[in-house]
């Protein structure tokens, strides 16, 4: 790929059959932004200079990739369609073989990138592009043929005759070409079409007609023209890469147990022989070790998950870090900032926040932790809270040390230090500081009384 100088990524188009104010380019599917798939996979054939065009919404697209890809960005003033969009990439100056493509086609892969490359390269051609043939080619540009099967055009749906729509190889909007090229043939491109739009497809009726070698790449699969134009194609472009990303997944020992109905987004890593139930979502950024049982209806997302680490049905968990062997739920949440030790337990109905608990605890039933750190080996009753948000509307901490022993019902008023080895009888609110090594009780003596029955 090395003499492939630059990339062009179209990415400034209104996306009006969206109908939604979000830029198109930015509607996420499998948890990454279209175009961020479209420049990961760039960067995966090897392209390392990328050109975004950007114009609609333009300041957002680039707030959203700012450090995340090292593209360089050029504005297209007006959406005058596509020709005009690689001119505002600032072509005079380019050197070599240039790559150009759509921001809106996420299922590309860098294999069929390099495959384009590869074709240029093979047929030496001045300019190549990918077509693909389709059951339903409607709203594509259709590749136009002489009847001895000479290529002659790409016709937009607007301006095709009904014959022309009959048409089932489409141009899948990726091309090749020669820097040299681009730059001659560019500025005649016109916009005498329906949409008064100037369309890059002109130039192949103008390479043609100046006698350039053009080439149709005939893509493998249909998903290098899969772009995305409607919320329905955003759609069925999410579900295929869920199924991409569940393959990938099967195929290095993970088990799926339903994968038609588990949604693991494209940037997450799973070690072999983790099961992950039916029903599970599993966001970007999470990472989960190898033998995970992740039973089924979990939400994932940002997370760090060790090894053998037991995540029970329905349990939710956010931006927080489980270690080796520890047990979490059924229906429990780990809330951003929350740390769970090594073979530590929380059980059902328990939500921690910026909480961490040490190796071995137990915090098993109806609990809130909230700001707190519990030390290793304490067990924490049933329907414990720690109340960290004062009247002050401030946050305080509980810290609580190792082998502490807190009774069920518990309320700790933070802030509150209770030392290594305390008990804390059932039922105790603590306000104040409890020693290591102590008993408190914080609760008012259980009086008996007679009473007289009434008649
Ligand atoms: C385009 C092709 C069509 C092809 C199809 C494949 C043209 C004229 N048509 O049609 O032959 O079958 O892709 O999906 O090229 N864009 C800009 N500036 C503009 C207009 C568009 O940057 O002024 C960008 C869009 O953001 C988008 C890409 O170019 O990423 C393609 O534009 P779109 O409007 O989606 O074109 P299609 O109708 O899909
Ligand atoms: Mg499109």
């Amino acid at each position: 790929m090395s003499n492939i100088a630059t990339a062009i990524v179209l990415a400034a188009g209104m996306g009006v059959r969206m109908q939604s104010q979000k830029p198109k380019v930015l509607h996420a599917a499998a948890g990454r932004s279209l175009l961020e798939h479209v420049l990961s996979q760039l960067s995966g054939a090897g392209i390392s200079q990328i050109k975004v065009v950007i114009g609609h919404g333009g300041e957002q697209v680039k707030q959203h990739l700012w450090g995340k890809s090292g593209a360089e960005f050029f504005v297209q003033d007006e959406q005058l369609g596509t020709a005009n969009a690689v001119e505002a990439a600032q072509i005079s100056s380019l050197r070599g073989t240039v790559l150009i493509c759509n921001g809106d086609h996420p299922l590309i892969t860098k294999d069929d990138y390099r495959q384009a490359v590869q074709n240029f390269n093979d047929s030496q051609c001045d300019l190549l592009f990918v077509s693909a043939r389709v059951k339903n080619p409607k709203g594509f540009g259709r590749v136009v043929r002489s009847k001895e099967g000479r290529l002659v055009a790409i016709r937009e749906e607007r301006d095709a005759t009904s014959a022309e729509k009959k048409i089932d190889e489409i141009n899948s909007g990726l091309y090749v070409v020669k820097g040299e090229v681009l730059q001659e043939l560019l500025p005649l491109v016109g916009n005498d079409n329906a949409k008064k739009e100037f369309y890059l497809t002109d130039l192949i009726p103008l390479a043609l007609k100046s006698k350039k070698n053009v080439v149709v790449g005939q893509a493998k699969s249909v998903r290098v023209c899969r772009g995305v134009n409607n919320q329905e194609e955003l759609a069925m472009a999410a579900r295929a890469l869920y199924n991409r990303k569940n393959r990938e997944l099967l195929n290095s020992g993970v088990v799926i147990i339903d994968p038609q109905n588990t949604y693991i987004d494209s940037d997450v890593t799973i070690g072999a022989e983790t099961v992950i139930g039916p029903g599970c979502v599993i966001s970007a950024g999470t990472t989960i070790g190898i033998g995970c049982n992740i039973e089924g209806h979990s939400h994932i997302r940002a997370a760090k998950i060790g090894n053998r680490v037991d995540l029970r049905w329905g349990t939710v968990v956010d931006q927080a870090e489980i270690l080796d062997g520890a047990v979490v739920g059924p229906y429990a949440r780990l809330r951003p900032e929350s740390h769970v030790g090594r073979e530590a337990h929380i059980g059902n109905f328990v939500e921690l926040k910026k909480t961490q608990v040490g190796a071995r605890s137990k915090v098993n039933h109806l609990t809130y932790l909230g700001d707190a750190e519990v030390g290793e080996d304490t067990n924490i009753g049933c329907g414990t809270i720690t109340c960290n948000y004062a009247v002050d509307r401030k946050k305080y901490k509980t810290v609580i040390g190792k082998n502490v022993f807190v009774g069920s019902d518990t309320q700790f008023v933070a802030p509150i230090n209770v030392g290594d080895g305390a008990i804390i009888a059932s039922g105790s609110t603590i306000t104040e500081d409890v020693p290591g090594g102590s008993l408190a009780i914080a609760r008012s003596k259980q009086v008996n009384k007679t009473y007289e029955p009434k008649e």
